[in-house]
């Protein structure tokens, strides 16, 4: 353990945790609400929104990262066995990794589709691929495929946490939890 270690969350990391967890569920709303995205689609408003909050959704991602790294907290559950902390580190690093690539290969397939990228249309993005391009419409596919596969993730790190508190009465889910509560 590094000495800068803490043992818990610090205010930071939980508002950053919970705003991600918002964002996300704004983003998985627009991903079903959009039209499928093809050589013809044209610009619509839930589009933008869908690029703009991803793209918000990873730049607080690399803000959460940079500040894990500066101030890391390790795994508390004292009760938990040596894999249930191996299949916990695992599905934290996966979410992160998920979060910091797939949004770019998402802003690929945008620019493959001449689809503008913009931050609510206050401040243009540049195209990071040329249009049509080959890669960037593969990169379209794992981004859909790799967040599907962050639902799953998610869909098991809740149920983690649920479990630990509700069955195993442990004080995980509280060490995310605002300290008031
Ligand atoms: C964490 C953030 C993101 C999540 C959770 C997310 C989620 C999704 C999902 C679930 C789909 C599939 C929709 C369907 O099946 O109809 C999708 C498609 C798509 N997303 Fe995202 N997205 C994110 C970020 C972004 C960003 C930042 C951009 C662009 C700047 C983007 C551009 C696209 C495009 C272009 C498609 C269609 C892909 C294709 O057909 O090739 N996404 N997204
Ligand atoms: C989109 C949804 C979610 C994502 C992407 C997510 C992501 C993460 C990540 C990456 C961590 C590792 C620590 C960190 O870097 O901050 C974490 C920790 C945690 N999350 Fe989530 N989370 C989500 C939803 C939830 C929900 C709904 C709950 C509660 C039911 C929850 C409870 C926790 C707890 C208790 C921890 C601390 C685990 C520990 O260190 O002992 N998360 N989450």
């Amino acid at each position: 353990m590094s000495t800068s270690s803490v043992r818990v969350y610090s205010p930071t990391a939980k508002a950053l945790h919970w705003t991600v967890v918002a964002l996300i569920v704004v983003q998985f709303a627009t991903a079903f609400l959009m039209p499928d995205i093809g050589p013809r689609t044209p610009p619509s408003t839930v589009i933008d929104l869908h690029f703009s909050f991803g793209v918000v959704i990873l730049a607080v991602m690399a803000i959460r990262f940079v500040h894990g790294l500066l101030y890391p907290v390790p795994l508390e559950a004292s009760a938990a066995r040596p894999w249930e902390r191996l299949l916990a580190m695992t599905t934290h690093r996966l979410i992160y990794l998920i979060l910091l690539v797939s949004p770019v290969l998402g802003w690929a397939s945008a620019s493959a589709h001449r689809l503008a990228v913009s931050l609510f249309g206050i401040v243009e993005l540049p195209a990071i691929a040329a249009p049509r391009a080959h890669w960037a419409l593969v990169a379209g596919d794992i981004h859909m495929l790799a967040m599907w596969a962050l639902l799953v993730l998610v869909g098991l790190h809740v149920a983690a946490a649920l479990y630990h508190h509700f069955m195993r009465n442990e004080d995980t889910l509280k060490r995310m939890l605002p300290s008031s509560l």
